[in-house]
């Protein structure tokens, strides 16, 4: 007989019961389009233990009835499960197509003094957006100097309050600094610590709110790029093809969407736009 101790149920923080995973699985597709599928449970519990402590539950269970009742235990659980693994010039021929073809467009247009504006969404710590405005200063110290004199923003939203957070703050280990294009990085990075910042002014280009991309977006202007990558991925397909419509629409005609590698297109979003490299799209001019 096996007389290893084994945990009664609601007693381990890794423990949610099927039941409780449901509900848990329920609550993060309808607030925020993640997809949770039952071979997730153990991780699901385990992400959720430490508010679980923090709520002062005793077991998993009454933390679930919390989450189903509060709004805010619920909008820090749904934070808590989803997943924020990032890192500088991640997917590299993005930042390639950007540097070749979407920043001579953009000098062009601040040149003209036109305002130009760019997205990331689902953004996580920053390291995308700040891979975007690092490429477009670029290494020309007068091209650098006519777009940080120009209209030009750069918006980065995520869900999760922690990594907007985060991101605003722009301190990263001293590891990924092998990620940035070592011209770039002596540029537009600062030592920080055992670490490094992202310098002001390339910071300045960048302004980090939280939004949840299935809630309305307060947001006037349309883009002329949206990098919208690894994100669609935890969506299920009508989600996404909503979310890929709903940025057809923030996008100027001919504006240039970037999704994640192993991201597609889908149905009426597909007809919004033309292919013009690896995950790279343009919107059809009406
Ligand atoms: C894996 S990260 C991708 C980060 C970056 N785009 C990249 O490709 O490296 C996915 C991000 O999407 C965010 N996210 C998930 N669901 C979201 C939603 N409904 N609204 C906004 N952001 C969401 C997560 O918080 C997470 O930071």
């Amino acid at each position: 007989m096996n007389t290893a101790f084994v945990p009664a149920e609601g007693t381990d923080p890794r423990d949610l019961s099927v039941a409780d995973f449901t509900v848990i699985a329920r609550i993060a597709h309808a607030h925020a389009g993640l997809v949770l599928h039952p071979g997730k449970r153990v991780l699901v519990g385990s992400r959720l233990a430490k508010q679980m402590r923090a709520n002062g539950c005793s077991d998993m269970h009454a933390l679930v009835t919390k989450i189903v009742h509060d709004p805010v235990v619920r909008r820090a659980a749904i934070e808590a499960l989803t997943t924020n693994h990032t890192r500088f010039f991640r997917e590299s021929h993005h930042f390639t197509h950007v540097a070749t073809t979407l920043r001579p467009r953009i000098l062009d247009a601040v040149r003209a003094r036109k305002r130009v504006r760019l997205w990331s969404a689902g953004s996580s710590t920053g390291e995308e957006v700040y891979s975007l405005a690092m490429t477009l200063l670029g290494e020309e110290a007068a091209e650098a100097r006519a777009l940080l004199a120009g209209d030009v923003a750069l918006l980065a939203t995520d869900l999760n309050a922690q990594v907007v957070e985060a991101g605003a703050h722009a301190v990263y280990p001293a590891e990924a600094l092998a990620d940035i294009p070592p011209a770039l990085a002596e540029s537009w990075t600062e030592q920080e610590g055992a670490g490094f910042r992202i310098g002001a002014q390339a910071r300045g280009l960048v302004r980090f709110r939280r939004l949840n991309l299935l809630d309305e977006w307060p947001i006037a202007s349309p883009f002329d790029a949206i990098f919208c990558r690894n994100t669609m991925i935890y969506f299920d397909a009508a989600t996404t093809e909503r979310l890929q419509c709903r940025l057809a629409q923030k996008l100027v005609p001919g504006g240039y969407l970037y999704i994640g590698h192993s991201e597609r297109l889908l149905g009426a979003a597909a007809e919004l736009f033309t292919s013009v490299g690896q995950t790279i799209y343009r919107k059809v001019e009406a």
